[in-house]
């Protein structure tokens, strides 16, 4: 068993793609903004360290919609959530300081308003001039934001002619700022929103095969809908991180002490056994580093995946596991990435999803290949890596780059189909 066998082009700032079918919802081309109040859903939903913006990925991701129409001419009013502070005014979540993120990022003025719907809004939105940009606060502030309440989603529409939605990473949920709301207005996707949809739907929906996916991190318990969904997509699964424990565990291989999920090996076994059924090759680790701790530059081996004391545990993936998954990598036409291989945060071992990294990122900037990678910590993995650029699209979403993979409809993205 090898590793045990089982045109559009938009700044994405990761190489550029031409979109394949266009989507059936209508994007900024198909819209008339001058004079008219754009209601942007955003997600601002970004890290903080000391009242400031910490990475700020997300926002330069979508600062391009901003400009746009800005420069079109609309009175731009900014809606979205930060984290999650459950229905009620809780101060330390206001969206305040993001605005001066938002601000540095489009190169102009941003306004802001401290309640999202009612009077203050709706005084500060008369307040716009053409070009102008307003940020609402936290619309999580609202028990109606989350509940997609009719009332409080008619209250947001309000204050705007037409929505633009450009939170992919928000989409999965069904919320009356990303959902409901799309059914009130004139609705569009945001530039992000679109380069997103358009590279996720050319590696997902007609991918040029052979198609191989990536899946890592810790647990097979939060990934199992997307192991059954990429088993009935792909050609090649590579298993790795600690959910490859489990794996090896429910092959009868000792693990020691490696994170893992017991409860999980028939799941894993189902895997398996789907894989063979289905002609889909599974990459697991045929060698492993092990160590005693976690920690920096902790003393550490190479062994073969069978071959782990009671007392190890297992944190990367080993070299001719990657050979094997380099091996793999020439002969695929599309790869879909989700989550490390290994304790990346902690090298040494960091090693394996690292070399991964670099061998995928350098395929596709041959032009051999379309890498699209998202959700959770991959991000940070590649960006470790130093070839989050190098991938043909790295997404910003957590949970709706999961969900689409899963196989969902994200509701979100459907309600901007026309209707
Ligand atoms: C995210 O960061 O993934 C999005 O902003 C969604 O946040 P949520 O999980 O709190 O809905």
């Amino acid at each position: 068993m090898g590793f045990l066998e089982p045109d559009g082009r938009y700044g994405s700032g990761h190489g550029e793609v031409d979109l394949i079918s266009m989507p059936s919802f209508r994007t900024l081309d198909d819209l008339q903004v001058a004079g008219k109040r754009v209601l942007v859903r955003l997600d601002l939903n970004v890290p903080m360290k000391n009242g400031e913006v910490g990475d700020g990925t997300r926002i330069a991701r979508q600062a391009p919609t901003i400009r746009e129409l800005s420069e079109k001419g609309a009175r731009v009013v900014v809606l979205s959530h930060f984290e999650r502070p459950g229905g009620k005014v809780v101060p330390e979540l206001s969206l305040k300081p993001v605005a001066a993120a938002l601000s540095r990022a489009i190169g102009k003025p941003v306004a802001f308003a401290p309640d999202c719907i009612g009077p203050t809004a709706q005084s500060e939105v008369r307040k716009l001039h053409n070009g102008d940009v307003l940020l609402l606060e936290n619309t999580r502030f609202h028990a109606g934001e989350e509940k997609n309440d009719p009332v409080f989603a008619k209250s947001l529409a309000s204050l705007g002619d037409i929505f633009v939605n450009d939170a992919f990473s928000a989409a999965h949920r069904a919320h009356a700022s990303t959902e409901g709301i799309a059914h009130l207005l004139p609705s569009a996707a945001g530039r992000s929103m679109q380069a997103e949809l358009s590279h996720l739907q050319r590696a997902t929906e007609k991918p040029e095969r052979p198609v191989m996916a990536v899946a890592g991190g810790a647990k097979i318990s939060s990934k199992i809908a997307l192991l059954e969904n990429l088993m009935s997509r792909v050609d090649v699964l590579v298993i790795g991180g600690a959910m490859a424990n489990t794996f090896l565990a429910a092959r009868g291989l000792s693990v020691g002490r490696s994170l893992t999920e017991n409860n999980q090996t028939d799941v894993a076994n189902r895997c398996v056994t789907a894989a063979q059924s289905r002609n889909v090759t599974l990459l697991l680790p045929v060698d492993v580093v092990v160590a005693h701790e976690l920690k920096p530059n902790a003393a550490n081996r190479i062994v073969a995946a069978n071959d782990v004391a009671d007392d190890e545990m297992i944190l990367d993936v080993g070299p001719r596991t990657i050979q094997a998954f380099g091996r793999e990598l020439r002969r695929v036409k599309t790869v879909l990435w989700n989550g490390p291989l290994g304790a990346f945060e902690t090298p040494p071992f960091d090693r394996g999803t690292n070399a991964a990294a670099r061998a995928v990122a350098e395929q596709t900037q041959a032009g051999k290949l379309l890498s699209v990678a998202g959700g959770g910590d991959t991000v940070a993995a590649l960006a470790h890596a130093g070839v989050a650029q190098d991938f043909s699209y790295v997404s910003t979403a957590g949970g709706a780059f999961l969900e689409w993979l899963e196989g969902h409809t994200l509701p979100g993205v459907a309600a901007l189909e026309p209707h």
